[in-house]
């Protein structure tokens, strides 16, 4: 529809997690007007729900270098390396800074920051908040910070509909549907000089996931349409410990920190065996891919829908200090962890790739920036170091708004919309979910991917009779769910998250390189 209400502002950024609202802060200092649009509230997203914390070499024991080491080999030989070496060696500054601006991480009995450890990492290096609340605690101090600068405007409950190009494909502005009382309520327009993408993943394409109900594609979805190129989309990394709550449970799931394993806590089947001791050196602690694989493997292998964390030596006093967020969970939905074992299987937890940036955050389109989760830097390769991703956010942000401020092009005609795209409904959400998770999800076969994508296609024909969030939610998940199904299909080998059951096998001759996938030209 055409937009019913127009604003302007020199720089939108889409999204309120750790990218968002770290890059509008940073900008506000070198930008006039900036615009932070979000789909529901401020703190909605990923960032509040993020619990083991930010991996950074904060300690006089450790190196950039030694955490630049394990997020390589936790990547699989995928990586960019100088997106790594950035990482690492901005990421304690980038960490100061967030202390800086009023975020209180744990202090140990000295008074320096509390570090613990996670799959992969062989230091301790993950500083943490609240015991297991860091996201919540970052995204207050955040919120806050916003909120003292009246020159950053926000709106809610907006959801980014598409981007406005001009006639040299550069960003001109950007469709919202905004769900308001006041003057912005429907669909509207803001003519803007650039958009920066922050909103995060795709968690919603599968069925059970740690990510929130906001977690639907769109920026990965907006870009794609837009011309933008994604890279890696099938590195779905599947998080080893989230508690399973039955079968019939859908959606968001409660994660189970991999940091009560850095604690001392341990996976066993339901014999008791302890079965990941032998299978890595790190045993429980190995890479996040390594674990979830074993715990798939014993699952298949047993015919049990889940495994066990052991975590009742670390007993209550413990319990209640460290992992008060886990613990209240666990125990609101019947297991207490001081006495009972945890039932845990993997479930969607971080999409490893994105939409295509350089160092700077430039996507291949003028105006166009993506940071933090929506981002494809190469950081992450084909697996995710765990608390990596806070870090990205926070890394790459700072970049894009060095960087952004002396390139800012000219105020743009918006030219005709050449999309043709129509809006599938909410009501085949369901079903792709439950295609996806079974045939595109942790273990993928060749004939799976293919079933996937035959169901793909025929939801992508079904048409709405209704234009809401729900149906502009979904059509975002079948357009994503249909290239990150191509690129799994394609990718004949195992590697990192990518599990292949017919191509069990990492294979650097044939696979070292990466797929790119535009709206033009399919996957490449
Ligand atoms: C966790 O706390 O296990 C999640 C950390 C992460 O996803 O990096």
């Amino acid at each position: 529809p055409p937009p019913g209400w127009t604003a302007r502002a020199d720089v939108v950024i889409i999204g309120s997690g750790i990218a968002g609202l770290t890059t509008a802060l940073r900008l506000r200092e070198h930008v006039d007007k900036v615009l932070v649009v979000t789909k529901d509230v401020l703190n909605a997203g990923s960032t509040q729900w993020a619990q083991g914390g930010i991996a950074a070499a904060l300690s006089p024991e450790d190196t950039p270098e030694e955490h630049e080491v394990d997020t390589l080999v936790a990547g699989a030989g995928a990586c960019d390396r100088d997106a790594v070496r950035v990482l690492v060696t901005e990421g304690p500054d980038a960490v100061r800074e967030l202390i800086a601006l009023g975020t209180k991480f744990d202090l140990d009995a000295a008074g320096e920051l509390s570090l613990t450890r996670e799959g992969g990492h062989h230091r301790d290096r993950i500083a943490h908040a609240g015991g297991d609340a860091t996201g919540a605690e970052i995204q207050r101090a955040l919120i806050a910070a916003v909120e003292a600068a009246p020159d950053i405007e926000v709106i809610q409950h907006a959801l980014a509909v598409d981007l406005l190009l001009g006639d040299d494909d550069g960003v001109a502005g950007v469709t919202l549907h905004v769900i308001g009382e006041g003057v912005r309520d429907g669909v509207g327009a803001v003519i803007c000089r650039a958009v920066v993408l922050a909103s995060g993943g795709l968690g919603q394409v599968f069925s059970q996931t740690t990510n929130p109900a906001v977690s639907t594609g769109d920026g990965l979805a907006i870009a794609l349409r837009a011309g933008a190129t994604l890279r890696d989309l099938e590195f779905v990394q599947f998080h080893p410990t989230v508690m399973y709550l039955g079968p019939e449970s859908r959606g968001q799931q409660p994660l189970i920190s991999e940091a009560v394993r850095g604690e001392g806590a341990f996976l066993v089947d339901d014999d008791g065996d302890r079965f990941m001791t032998g299978v890595h050196p790190l045993a429980d602690l190995a890479p996040r891919d390594v674990v979830a694989k074993s715990i798939m493997k014993r699952m298949i292998d047993t015919g049990r829908p889940h495994m066990w964390l052991d975590a009742r030596h670390l007993g209550a006093e413990f319990w209640e200090r460290r992992f008060p967020t886990i613990l209240a969970t666990a125990r609101s939905h019947g297991v207490d962890p001081v006495t009972q074992l945890i039932p845990v299987a993997p479930a969607c937890h971080y999409a490893s790739g994105g939409v295509r940036t350089d160092l700077d955050g430039r996507t291949d389109l003028p105006g166009l920036y993506a940071t933090g989760e929506v981002a494809c830097s190469g950081v992450h390769g084909a697996n995710r170091l765990a608390s990596n991703s806070l870090l990205e956010g926070l890394v790459f942000s700072r970049r894009i708004s060095k960087v952004l401020p002396g390139e800012l092009g000219p105020w743009r005609d918006p030219a005709a919309d050449r999309r043709t795209a129509g809006l599938v409904p909410g009501s085949v959400r369901r079903t792709l979910q439950e295609a996806m998770t079974s045939q595109a999800g942790v273990l993928r076969t060749a004939a799976g991917l293919g079933e996937a994508g035959a169901v793909i296609d025929k939801l992508a024909g079904v048409t709405a009779d209704q234009v809401d969030q729900d149906s502009w939610e979904t059509t975002n998940l079948v357009t994503i769910s249909a290239a990150l199904a191509d690129a799994a299909a394609l990718r004949e080998e195992t590697r990192g998250s990518h599990w292949r059951d017919d191509f069990p096998d990492r294979d650097d001759e044939h696979w070292a390189g990466h797929f790119d996938v535009a709206m033009t030209d399919g996957v490449t």
